[in-house]
């Protein structure tokens, strides 16, 4: 059993591609937390980082899952550049439910927040190109069911970023707000929030809830870019979603 969680689709495809090749079945993060999942005998986790760190909503997610202590279980974190603590902390959290992470690595992708830093995450394209003999090799591990860990020891800027006032206050920069009077209710961005934190009001706009993540699926998705982060829309260039990646 494939697990994942995606804002923009790198994750997805990550996951997709691990999930075809070794037959395991793929599901959202958000779908097997709280089911009882230990009749598998593999459970694998794809999930981005977030500010050197795992998304609240991952940790959150994870925390909940009934995994059993025998299965084979194994980790992969897309990121930018840099994971940080992104699997540190997860890998604390399964072992204080009794599992332990048997292998991890990472795969850079494009940094789907660097729009909101004027940057083109559709610039980073040529990371895709190079990410195929890494994820072979992750598919080749997984197979064999190797043990091993990509991710150098946990850092200070993950440490740093993981403490809550901290992360909150870098997360509160990075979450979006809707433009109602761009908003056209289309309920793309419900559709691809991976919390289901997004609604479609009374009104006929999109409603974000108290529990996003700011994984920014919902700026990157919206057609008439509605959804915003600090009041500053995104040009329609910089939205990006992952090439293969459908609505999820
Ligand atoms: C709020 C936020 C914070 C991020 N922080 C980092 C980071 O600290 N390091 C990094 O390399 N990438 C960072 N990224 C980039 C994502 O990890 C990367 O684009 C990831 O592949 C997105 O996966 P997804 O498409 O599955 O959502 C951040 C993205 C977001 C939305």
């Amino acid at each position: 059993m494939l697990l994942y969680f995606t804002g923009t689709g790198n994750s997805l495809a990550v996951a997709r591609h691990i999930a075809a090749a070794t037959g395991d079945s793929l599901l959202p993060l958000a779908e097997a937390a709280g089911t009882d999942l230990t009749a598998e005998t593999t459970v694998g986790l794809v999930y981005p980082c977030y500010d050197f760190n795992t998304p609240p909503a991952v940790r959150d997610l994870v925390a909940q899952l009934q995994i059993n202590p025998s299965a084979y279980v194994f980790i992969v974190v897309t990121c930018g550049a840099q994971t940080g603590n992104s699997v540190w902390t997860v890998r604390r959290i399964l072992r204080r439910k009794g599992v332990r992470v048997a292998y991890c690595h990472k795969i850079r992708m494009p940094d789907n927040s660097a729009t909101l830093f004027g940057r083109n995450p559709n610039d980073q394209l040529w990371k895709l190109e190079k990410y195929a003999p890494r994820l072979q090799r992750i598919v080749d591990d997984v197979r064999a069911r190797r043990r091993a860990n990509h991710f150098g020891a946990p850092g200070l800027a993950g440490w740093l970023t993981g403490i809550p006032a901290v992360e909150r206050k870098l997360l509160g920069g990075f979450k979006p707000q809707v433009n109602p009077d761009l908003c056209i209710g289309c309920g793309l961005c419900v559709s691809t929030c991976p919390i289901s934190n997004i609604s479609i009001s009374d009104l006929n706009h999109a409603a974000i809830g108290t529990a996003c993540t700011a994984c920014l699926g919902c700026l990157h998705v919206c057609p008439r870019q509605a959804i915003q982060v600090a009041g500053k829309p995104v040009p329609k260039e910089r939205q990006y979603r992952h090439p293969e990646s459908v609505k999820c």
